[in-house]
C-alpha cells in the first residue's frame, strides 16, 4: 500500500482551495480497502474518503489519513422483471456514468447530467436534479466499514435518504445508525426502468420543451437539454472553482411560509404534498443583494446566487481560502436570518 506525503489537493477538489493532505491513500479496489483496515499502522488512524471533491470546503492542511476512493468499473449487473440493474465502482466520474448508460440503451439517469463528482458520493447527499433524485433509481450499495473491515451492503430503507442527506452525512447516535467517517462506498447499484418515461414537470425543462415545439424527449434529447440549462446557470468547475448549490432549499411551515411572503410577496416558494413550503434559496440570496458580491477572492456566482465560487481558482494565484468561503456563507446566512428570519444550511462537507 503506497501512502502518499504531503498531496496537493487544488486538484482533487471543485472548488480548487490550496490545502495538503499530510498523508493519502488511493484505494482502487475492495482488496485495498480491506488491506488497509487489516494494517495495524493504519487501524487506528482518523481517516477522510474523499470522492470528486464537489461537495467539499477545505478549511487548511487535512490531518485524517486521506483515502481517495478509484474504485472502476461499470457493468449491467441483472434484468429484473420490471428494471435493469446497472453497477459501478465509487470512482467511477458520475456524468460520464450517466452517458454510459444512455449510451448502453439505458436511460433512467439523464435528469441527473453533469452532476460533479463521483458515483460513489451521489448516494452520501442523494443527489438531485430536474425533478429526479438519487433515491428513485437506487437498488443497493457495497460499503467497507473503516472500524471493523467488514464489508455491508445496504438497501435504499438503510441508506436512510433525505433531502440532499443520508446516514453518510450523520455521526452514529445522530438520526440513528450514521456512518459519518465510518463507511467508505465500494460500489453503487441502480435499478432502471423498463418502462422508462421522460421526467419533465420542472420549469426549466418545460420551457425547454416549449423551444423545442412541444416534443416527448428522447433520453437523450432530455439529457441534452439538462446539460444546456446547466452549462447556462451554473459555473462549471473546471473553469471557476465551486461546489455547486452551497445552501439548502429551507423547508418552512404554512405559517412561516406567510410570514415571508408577508415581508415580500414575491418570494419564490413551492407547497409540499404534506402542507409545508419549500422556498428557493437562491432568490432568497439574491433578494438580500449577494449575487455578484465577493469577500475575498471568494464570491456569489453571477448568475445563480445558491452557487459559491471561487474567483483565484484559474488564476494561478492561491485563489480563495477555505476560510474566506466560510465567511462569505456567514454573512449571507447572517443577511438572510434578518431579512427573513430563516437559517439557511450549508450543504457542502466543511473539512
Ligand atoms: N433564483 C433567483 N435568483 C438566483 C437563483 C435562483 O431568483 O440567484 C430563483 C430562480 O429564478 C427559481 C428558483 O430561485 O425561481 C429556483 O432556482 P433553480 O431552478 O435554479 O434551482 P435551485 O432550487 O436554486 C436546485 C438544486 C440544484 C439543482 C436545481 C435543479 C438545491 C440546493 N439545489 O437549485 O442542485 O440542479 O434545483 O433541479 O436543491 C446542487 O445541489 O449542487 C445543485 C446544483
Amino acid at each position: 500500500m503506497l501512502v502518499e506525503n504531503n498531496v496537493a489537493l487544488q486538484a482533487l477538489n471543485t472548488f480548487h482551495i490550496v490545502a495538503k493532505a499530510h498523508r493519502l491513500v488511493r484505494i482502487h479496489s475492495e482488496a485495498d480497502a480491506s488491506a488497509l483496515c487489516a494494517d495495524p499502522q493504519w487501524r487506528d488512524v482518523p481517516k477522510f474518503v474523499l470522492g470528486g471533491g464537489s461537495n467539499l470546503v477545505i478549511t487548511g492542511d487535512v490531518k485524517p489519513l486521506v483515502l481517495k476512493v478509484e474504485v472502476m468499473g461499470r457493468r449491467l449487473l441483472r434484468e429484473t422483471p420490471k428494471h435493469f440493474v446497472i453497477e459501478a465502482g465509487a470512482g467511477e466520474n458520475w456524468h460520464d456514468f450517466v452517458a454510459w448508460t444512455l449510451e448502453q440503451g439505458l436511460p433512467g439517469l439523464e435528469n441527473l447530467a453533469m452532476i460533479p463528482g463521483t458515483v460513489g458520493a451521489s448516494p452520501v447527499q442523494n443527489i438531485g436534479a430536474y425533478g429526479v433524485e438519487l433515491q428513485d433509481r437506487f437498488e443497493s450499495l457495497d460499503a467497507i466499514d473503516l472500524q471493523t473491515g467488514q464489508v455491508f451492503t445496504l438497501d435504499a430503507a438503510q441508506c436512510g435518504f433525505g433531502y440532499r442527506d443520508s446516514v453518510f452525512k450523520h455521526a452514529a447516535g445522530d438520526k440513528g445508525l450514521g456512518l459519518k467517517d465510518r463507511a467508505l462506498i465500494l460500489r453503487v447499484r441502480f435499478a432502471l426502468p423498463k418502462a422508462w418515461k421522460p421526467v419533465l414537470g420542472y420549469a426549466d425543462l418545460d420551457k425547454k420543451q416549449a423551444e423545442y415545439g412541444g416534443v416527448q424527449p428522447t433520453a437523450q434529447q432530455l439529457f441534452d437539454w439538462v446539460c444546456q440549462i446547466r452549462r447556462a446557470k451554473l459555473p462549471d468547475p473546471a473553469v471557476i472553482g465551486n461546489a455547486g448549490s452551497f445552501f439548502k432549499n429551507p423547508t418552512v411551515s404554512a405559517e412561516q411560509c406567510a410570514d415571508i411572503i408577508a415581508r415580500d410577496p414575491k418570494v419564490v416558494h413551492y407547497k409540499l404534498a404534506d402542507g409545508s413550503f419549500k422556498l428557493a434559496a437562491g432568490w432568497l440570496i439574491d433578494a438580500c443583494g449577494w449575487r455578484g458580491k465577493s469577500i475575498g477572492q471568494a464570491g456569489v456566482y453571477e448568475k445563480q446566487a445558491l452557487v459559491l465560487v471561487n474567483r483565484g481558482s484559474n488564476s494561478g494565484a492561491q485563489g480563495a481560502t477555505g476560510g474566506e468561503v466560510m465567511t462569505l456563507a456567514g454573512a449571507i446566512q447572517t443577511s438572510v436570518y434578518e431579512r427573513f428570519g430563516l437559517r439557511l444550511e450549508t450543504e457542502p462537507v466543511v473539512l
